[in-house]
């Protein structure tokens, strides 16, 4: 590869050959873009321009561009700017990123080959390894190096040895080794064998594949059926500045009401309103709390969406209306495909419209999915996406504000006009407006979710939308959160899970979760209780089960699970101050709810590919059982600080060094927590649903570290507009000789109210006096405070130790 041109236009360097073309920007300080394109000149009409080129990803409010300079250096092109630098060869197209300038800066990223596809030696034996490429790139993949994320995957945590499919697909019921899932995220943060990090996102939701140094254990490999590569490397060093800079890129999530973090309850099968209502009894009664339920598909008159069975749900708003009043929200399901049906609103609309996927002779492209025939709302265009998010109006007035999007890769089980496909969907060539599917197909679910969005933005302003997707492509966060589709009832499903949605995480979706007790096959009552418990720190906590599998309602196994069960759905009504306080920083940093140990250790190698554990914030640890039978496990405590055992939240054990493994003790009813030292966790007292997020007790589980401990605690409405008056709070422990005083200080325009509070403190040798709280106790190195209302300031006086 030759490229002999360049031009530097304002804000991108333009560099070409005969026939190739790479467009080198920076979008946004410590991100660089290249927009690969071999042999352009074949199939781009501009040459040597390139068209431009619309995203689904890239957040459509995204600023201008930083400036580049450019400036020749041999054989080498060195471009820079956003404090990145990219050294191109234009003699062979390879290239590299260094974060800094060229004398001092550290190699990001590494091209060695970008190519079309003319075939060479070595394009000979990638063509065994991907299919239908086009455009391949291939990257250094430095030894010792892990590769986090990829969207929603199987396999452990670091995806090295993997080699992944982007094409999403709808697989029931989906095991341990599928792939592709329902989510293609390109984007993978790599961190070397020193804990430093950049990123990688390869902006194409075309079919693609990635090999992940699994056929060349030195190489990342890129292959795309597209005719570019639109790749983005991401500066560090960590992997939680890698991460916020893929989301100033791709868009943050917004916050979720605080009631969509509540218990959840779903299953395929509940036919009828009675059912509804005898199931929000059924947790009631046994003292559960519960805060949604979750509508499948039997709702609907012969599954045409947006339409409601009269004869099962006679008065879908009255019910709507009762459940809201015991606090429990119904979440309908919405599938994409449209019952074919001459007279039906919404297919003669579609029709009258022009709003459906073609096939490639350009008629109307029907198959089935629940609906048969079924035709499909092009979600790729933006009018059918404001004409789908008007629909919404149906559920708006119901008073519904939650919704779950499914079936949406789009699945379809058959064509009526017969094609091959790649897996239940839509073939390679059916038509989307101008666009052949294989191009946009991975990007469907995002058009879909962005129309369920407006539209409860639109009709129900003051309430704050709630939209799960099975599917997505990158930048689906902005729009909805996704759960892990059908997982089955068992032990390595719920174990897959922690990874699984510490992956999607990773890749820019903070809220994602999965189906607890399992969706396929019948569940027993110690798993359930088991994986109530590894959900408590799920971001968000849905129970469900398929059609025809046992019952897996949390009473269905009577004692001791039951029992079990309540005990972990405390602890998660406990945790809520913290978890939604989580879930807001989200919304800024776009650091996960359920994060990975990888987030904050990522250069202790132990913590790095830990993914049996989790954790809640930087300092709340989570190791839940995940085998049949066992009571006790295995737990990494990261290295750099303490660690302190806690169980359920209400005792208190050991101390621990950081980087040591620990066996915990866990009884069936005890989830194992550890309280890092140098942090401060909110909680509240258990109630049987989310009111606001203000919460009337408050208390704070916290370790005092050698530099004492810090805190925070976010409180809104927990509804309704994120501009409504909101509260952020930081509680700062500092210590000084024998003195710790600890401070809180609160931001915001939320009116104070009547709050009564606590502090457990542990990391104390002894306590000689205190100051500023209304009492006190000291015993087993715990240190209990009351403290008065809209307090600011607590002195301890430490004494010296007992022993
Ligand atoms: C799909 C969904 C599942 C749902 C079922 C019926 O399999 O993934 O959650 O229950 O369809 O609607």
């Amino acid at each position: 590869m030759r490229l002999d041109h360049f031009a530097a236009e304002g804000t991108t360097v333009r560099v070409w050959g005969e026939t190739d073309v790479v467009v080198v920007s920076l979008p946004l300080p410590g991100v660089l873009r290249l927009r690969l394109a071999p042999e352009a000149r074949a199939g781009t009409y501009t040459f040597p321009r390139l068209p431009p080129k619309p995203s689904f990803a890239i957040r459509p409010d995204l600023a201008a561009p930083q400036a580049v300079q450019v400036r020749e250096a041999g054989a080498e092109l060195v471009i820079q700017g956003g404090d990145l630098t990219c050294l191109l060869n234009r003699e062979t197209g390879a290239w590299i990123v260094l974060d800094g300038d060229l004398e001092r800066g550290r190699v990001l990223a590494q091209a060695h080959l970008w190519a079309g596809e003319v075939p060479n030696a070595r394009d000979a034996l990638d063509a065994e390894v991907f299919d239908l490429q086009r455009t391949r790139l291939t990257l250094e993949a430095p030894h010792g190096a892990a590769y986090l994320g990829f969207g929603e995957r199987v396999g452990p945590i670091d995806k090295r040895g993997m080699h992944l499919t982007f094409w999403n697909t709808d697989c029931f019921p989906h095991h341990t080794d599928t792939d592709p899932l329902y989510v293609s995220v390109p984007f993978t943060t790599v961190v070397d064998s020193a804990g430093q990090a950049h990123g990688i996102f390869v902006d194409e939701p075309w079919r693609m594949e990635a090999d992940v140094a699994r056929r060349r254990p030195d190489a990342l490999t890129f292959a795309s059926a597209g005719p570019e590569l639109d790749v983005y490397v991401l500066a560090g060093p960590r992997p939680a500045d890698v991460l916020r800079r893929y989301a100033d890129l791709t868009g943050y999530a917004p916050l979720p009401p605080l009631w969509a973090l509540g218990a959840a309850q779903s299953r395929w099968g509940y036919k009828t309103a009675g059912e509804l209502r005898a199931i929000v009894a059924g947790y009631r009664e046994r003292h559960l709390p519960l805060d949604a339920l979750y509508v499948d598909i039997d709702y609907m008159d012969a599954y045409k969406v947006w339409t409601v069975d009269r004869h099962r749900f006679p008065d879908l708003k009255a019910l709507v209306g009762e459940m809201l009043e015991q606090g429990v929200h119904l979440v309908p399901i919405v599938d994409p495909g449209v019952k074919a049906e001459p007279g039906y609103d919404v297919y003669e609309e579609a029709l009258a419209g022009d709003h459906l996927v073609r096939t490639a002779r350009g008629d109307v492209l029907v198959g089935e999915v629940w609906p048969d025939p079924a035709v499909f709302p092009d979600f790729t265009r933006p009018e059918v996406v404001a004409w789908w998010g008007s629909r919404h109006q149906v559920f708006a007035d119901l008073g519904i504000s939650g919704q779950w999007n499914d079936m949406n890769e789009p699945a379809c089980f058959s064509l009526k006009q017969p094609r091959v496909t790649e897996g239940k969907t839509l073939p390679y060539d059916a038509r989307h407006g101008t666009r052949p599917h294989i191009e946009v197909h991975n990007a469907y679910a995002n058009g879909m979710s962005e129309a369920s969005r407006a539209g409860y933005a639109q009709f129900s302003p003051a309430l704050r939308p709630w939209i799960l997707s099975r599917a997505g492509y990158a930048g689906i966060q902005r729009h909805a959160t996704v759960w892990t589709g059908d997982n089955t009832a068992t032990w390595s499903h719920l174990a897959l899970s922690l990874p699984m949605i510490q992956g999607l995480g990773l890749s820019g979706i903070p809220y994602a979760a999965a189906d607890v007790g399992g969706f396929a096959g019948d569940t027993t009552g110690e798993l359930l209780a088991r994986w109530y418990q590894a959900a408590v720190g799920y971001p968000f906590l849905r129970n469900h089960a398929a059609s025809g599998t046992a019952d897996q309602e949390p009473w269905r196994y009577g004692e001791p699970f039951l029992n079990a069960i309540r005990t972990a759905l405390h602890l998660r009504m406990q945790l809520l101050p913290h978890l939604y306080t989580l879930t807001h920083e989200a919304t800024r940093s776009a650091l996960p709810v359920m994060r990975p140990l990888a987030l904050h250790h990522a250069s202790d190698v132990d913590a790095l590919r830990e993914d049996t554990q989790y954790l809640l914030g930087e300092g709340l640890l989570v190791a839940p059982i995940l085998r049949a039978a066992h009571s006790r496990r295995l737990v990494y405590l990261p290295a750099g600080s303490e660690w302190a055992e806690v169980f359920n939240l209400a005792e208190f054990g050991t101390i621990h060094a950081g980087g040591t493994y620990t066996v915990a003790d866990a009884p069936l009813s005890v989830l194992p927590l550890y309280l890092k030292a140098g942090h401060a966790v909110p909680y509240t007292d258990a109630a049987m649903q989310s009111t606001d997020a203000q919460w009337p007790r408050l208390s704070w589980l916290a370790f005092a570290g050698a530099d004492g401990f810090v805190g925070h605690l976010y409180e809104d409405a927990g509804n309704g507009p994120t501009d409504a008056p909101s509260r952020l709070t930081r509680i700062v422990g500092e210590r000084e000789g024998q003195t710790l005083t600890i401070r809180r200080e609160s931001r915001g325009d939320l009116p104070d109210f009547d709050q009564r509070e606590s502090l457990h403190l542990m990391g104390l040798k002894a306590v000689q006096s205190v100051q500023g709280a209304t009492s006190h106790s000291y015993e087993d190195g715990l240190l209990r405070l009351s403290l008065p209302a809209q307090w600011t300031e607590i002195r301890i006086r430490e004494g010296e130790s007992r022993e």
